[in-house]
């Protein structure tokens, strides 16, 4: 088995097929993810909610991310690596950024995600002219869970709709070549996702993005209860965590996941 390159996702998104992204912290998930056939493996600073127990991702390190990042690659021979650049590794400036990126690519990342937009076009385009792919990440950001007044679905309304669109416009234009849309209403992240010509990923966004994000621990229903609207638990039903990740993949490569009961309106 080869791992997939930025090139093979590129292919996947011309022939429209959906691409499945998890997030992953450890070998031994990603081993059974990519046995799965997930196509992406994300290691989000969400580690700092579901590794280390915190109740935001702020207090999450580039070292943190680097660690799991080595430990994720290491265990998938399939997946394409991105890497979460954690709050404070890249808003002060390109350069801090590149420097973080670097030390996220040297632990095995193909690619690196950071939450911005239009504000971050100046240090997309500096990673990217520089050798470094780079995700971007729009809508419910976490990172500013303070700034935003907690976690709650963005892009609603007219003007706000239209600035999440020049924001993916903008970090297109930078050099991004996959964006993350987060928890928006359903036919914000179609408009989007019809508008640019990279990958969308959708979580809380509807099924009409270029393919989804499940972070591991929801998806399998870790621990047991109540999750967010766009949470599908798909332990439910299955026989195993590979059957679960397996059905996983299914629906998102079906398009059956996610249904309207896991979108939000505009
Ligand atoms: O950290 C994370 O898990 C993420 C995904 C929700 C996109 O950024
Ligand atoms: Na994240």
């Amino acid at each position: 088995t080869r791992r997939l390159t930025q090139a093979d996702l590129a292919k996947l998104y011309a022939a429209g097929e959906k691409v499945a992204m998890f997030t992953c912290y450890d070998a031994s998930f990603a081993r059974l993810l990519d046995g799965a056939g997930v196509d992406c493996l994300l290691i989000g600073d969400s580690l700092g909610n579901v590794i280390q127990g915190h109740d935001t991702t702020l207090p999450v390190t580039v070292a943190d991310v680097a660690y799991h990042t080595a430990a994720v690659k290491r265990g998938a021979e399939r997946a394409f690596i991105i890497a979460d650049m954690p709050f404070g590794s890249f808003q002060e400036s390109p350069e801090a950024a590149f420097r973080n990126a670097v030390t996220l690519m040297a632990a095995g990342a193909q690619m690196v995600k950071l939450e911005g937009g239009a504000e971050m076009a100046p240090t997309i385009q500096f990673l990217v002219s520089r050798g470094i792919p780079v995700c971007a990440h729009v809508g419910l950001t976490p990172q500013s869970v303070h700034a935003l007044g907690g976690y709650k679905v963005q892009g609603k309304g007219d003007s706000a709709a239209r600035k999440l669109l020049d924001d993916a416009v903008a970090v297109q234009h930078a050099g991004a070549t996959m964006i993350v849309l987060e928890a928006i209403p359903a036919v914000l992240a179609a408009e989007v996702t019809a508008a640019l010509h990279i990958i969308t990923i959708g979580i809380g966004a509807g099924k009409d993005c270029s393919g989804q994000v499940m972070v591991l621990h929801d998806a399998f229903d870790i621990p047991p209860g109540k999750k967010a609207k766009f949470v599908r638990n798909f332990m439910d039903g299955a026989s195993s965590l590979h059957d679960a990740a397996s059905r996983a993949v299914a629906a998102v490569k079906d398009g059956s996941y996610p249904g309207p009961e896991h979108t939000y309106a505009a």
